[in-house]
């Protein structure tokens, strides 16, 4: 339904930028990726913190646009949407949504719940307001939210009311896809539960297909059809979701999932203080100065990510037999 092909993000380089590219003055985000999601599928992409997990959902929903490569809805290019009339684009953005990793900075501190959502059916359907308001009651009631809390503005509500708030706003006006970036990040744990059953109780009765990005292992396990591993702005490695978690086979996945437990909670797995072997756009492995298992021509020629069994692809030039 939604897919990239050879996607790359170049970004000018900012303080932010963790890793200064090989190009002077730029950070390479994303790196020539393909990824798809199919309709009524949920995708988990995981990967340390600045690997390019936002930008590539980003990307996937043409919110900021790619340095190259294509980005396709149903096998039609995103061109094709953002160039066509008023309606035809309005009628395609609705359908492709996200929820944002901090649930408090993505609501507009001044709208009470009820007028956030009612944003969506004023901005995309000719409904009147007596019909938008049984709307927005049908989405609170969708999301688990007491109907008392409509009146209230987002710094009146917890984390996890905004977080429903958040998720009702996505759900609005029918979507097919939502990127969830991080949408557990700021919860805690019993929380965290109550959203991830939501988020399931929602694909199930809706439909919608998710990439679903996130730090959290067990929730990502728990919620998709599939996982996606980014490194450094590549995929490395995509799997079925319980073959991946039984047997993980890039190098780096299997790091990612011994280590779920302690570094990687933070969301950061690679020390910050090993020097960063790879310059995008130089040869060899990009993960291969830090590969237990690295030989001479990982250091020589970047491994592409090749189909190994139906569902399964892999980057690696030694992978495990
Ligand atoms: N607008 C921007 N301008 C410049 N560099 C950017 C911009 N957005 C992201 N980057 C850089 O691109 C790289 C990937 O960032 P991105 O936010 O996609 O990572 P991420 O995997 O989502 O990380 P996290 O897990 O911390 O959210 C980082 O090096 C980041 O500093
Ligand atoms: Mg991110």
């Amino acid at each position: 339904m939604v897919s990239v092909e050879e996607v790359t993000k170049i970004f000018p380089a900012n303080r932010r930028s963790l890793f200064p590219s090989g190009k002077a003055g730029s950070v390479t985000a994303v790196d020539r990726v393909s990824l798809s999601v199919a309709d009524n599928e949920i995708v988990a992409l995981i990967g340390e913190s600045g690997c390019g997990k936002t930008t590539l959902g980003k990307i996937m929903l043409g919110i900021i646009p790619a340095s190259d490569g294509k980005v396709l809805f149903d096998g039609h290019r995103l061109e094709e949407f953002t160039s066509s009339g008023r309606k035809e684009y309005m009628d395609w953005r609705r359908r492709y949504q996200m929820v944002f990793q901090d649930p408090y900075s993505s609501l507009n501190p001044r709208l009470t719940v009820r007028q956030t959502l009612a944003e969506p059916f004023i901005l995309h359907t000719g409904l009147d307001t007596a019909s938008v308001r049984l709307k927005v009651d049908e989405l609170i009631w969708a999301v688990g939210l007491d109907s008392g809390v409509d009146s209230c503005l987002p710094g009146e509500l917890s984390g996890g009311q905004r977080q429903r708030v958040n998720i009702a706003r996505a759900l609005a006006c029918q979507p097919r896809f939502i990127v969830c970036d991080e949408p557990l990040a700021t919860l805690d744990a019993s929380v965290k539960s109550q959203i991830v059953n939501l988020l399931v109780g929602i694909h199930r009765q809706y439909g919608v297909s998710y990439l679903f990005i996130s730090h959290d292992l067990p929730a990502a396990r728990y919620i998709a059809d599939r996982v996606a591993v980014m490194y450094r702005g590549s995929l490395v490695e995509t799997a079925p979701t319980e073959l991946f978690f039984n047997r993980p086979r890039h190098p780096y996945s299997q790091i990612l999932l011994a280590n779920s437990h302690q570094r990687y909670r933070d969301g950061r797995l690679s020390d910050p203080s090993v020097p960063i072997t790879h310059q995008p756009g130089s040869t060899g492995c990009k993960f291969a100065g830090q590969c237990p298992r690295a030989a001479a021509v990982c250091f020589s020629a970047q491994p592409l990510l090749i189909q190994t069994e139906p569902d399964s692809f892999l980057a690696c030039h030694l992978p495990p037999g």
